[in-house]
């Protein structure tokens, strides 16, 4: 009996435990991604599913000259981010290139390419790949360990799109680990930072007999927040014309 109740106790323990853990996992995605969502936070200039004005799509084409504030800020919440963002890669690769280890980005690069290109260009990307990166004396060589390298060199003997799957992890893990972390300490990404764009807003009234448009609202990029003031943020809209 009492092992029984002590088991019982274990296990609400650790509902309550892991309830806990996945409510607090919740707030802290919820506290860096909520003010990055056009619909819950507004967005600049305009929201062009509610304005028409498409300015907001153009500002944040995959490749601009002049990226925005939220998404810079956004490649600092993780590696995926940053590596997910053709822009990202090309900050990255900056950096990468001067302390000499641009091959791992260009490697990583390659190895997405032949994951989505031409099933007809497969074993031609394959041998590219090889040659450049991972041939003995190959000129961009990367560095993997021998048992990744023994899998991978297997593999593309009957080359396919995803042969370069576990080098690929490999390499991506090697950024993630040891270069990102300097990456967003550097001077590069702070410079980045402090010139990032924050968007004026567009005042246009699509629809003249609406009071103002929603969700027109400044983003929470421009809230300069007074450190310590956690409380700074917008009320949320009351509900319209309630039945
Ligand atoms: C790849 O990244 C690792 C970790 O940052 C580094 O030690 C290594 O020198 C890099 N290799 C190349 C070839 O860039």
């Amino acid at each position: 009996m009492q092992a029984r109740a002590g088991l019982e106790l274990m296990t609400s323990w650790s509902v309550i435990c892991c309830s806990w853990l996945l409510t607090s996992l919740y707030i802290r995605f919820n506290e860096q991604y909520v003010p990055h969502d056009p619909v819950m936070s507004g967005c600049l200039p305009s929201n062009p599913w509610i304005t028409g004005d498409t300015m907001y799509w153009t500002m944040n084409a995959p490749t601009v000259t002049a990226p925005t504030k939220l998404r810079v800020e956004r490649w600092s919440f993780g590696f995926s981010e940053l590596i997910g963002d053709p822009l990202g890669r090309v900050q990255l690769l900056e950096f990468l290139k001067k302390e000499f280890s641009a091959e791992n980005l260009s490697f990583w690069e390659a190895c997405e390419e032949l994951r989505y290109g031409e099933q007809g260009r497969i074993a031609e990307i394959v041998d590219s790949i090889y040659q450049q990166f991972l041939a003995p004396g190959a000129t961009r060589w990367v560095n993997i360990d021998s048992k990744t390298m023994e899998r991978t060199l297997e593999g593309i003997k009957t080359p396919h799109r995803y042969v370069m799957d576990d080098a690929q992890m490999h390499i991506y893990m090697l950024m993630k680990k040891d270069s990102y972390p300097r990456f967003i300490k550097s001077d590069l990404y702070k410079n980045l930072l402090a010139e990032a764009i924050i968007p004026p807003e567009t005042k246009r009234r699509v629809f003249p007999f609406m009071r103002k448009p929603r969700h027109a609202s400044p983003s929470p990029a421009l809230q300069q927040l007074p450190p310590g003031d956690s409380e700074g943020r917008a009320e949320p809209e009351q509900p319209e014309g309630g039945t």
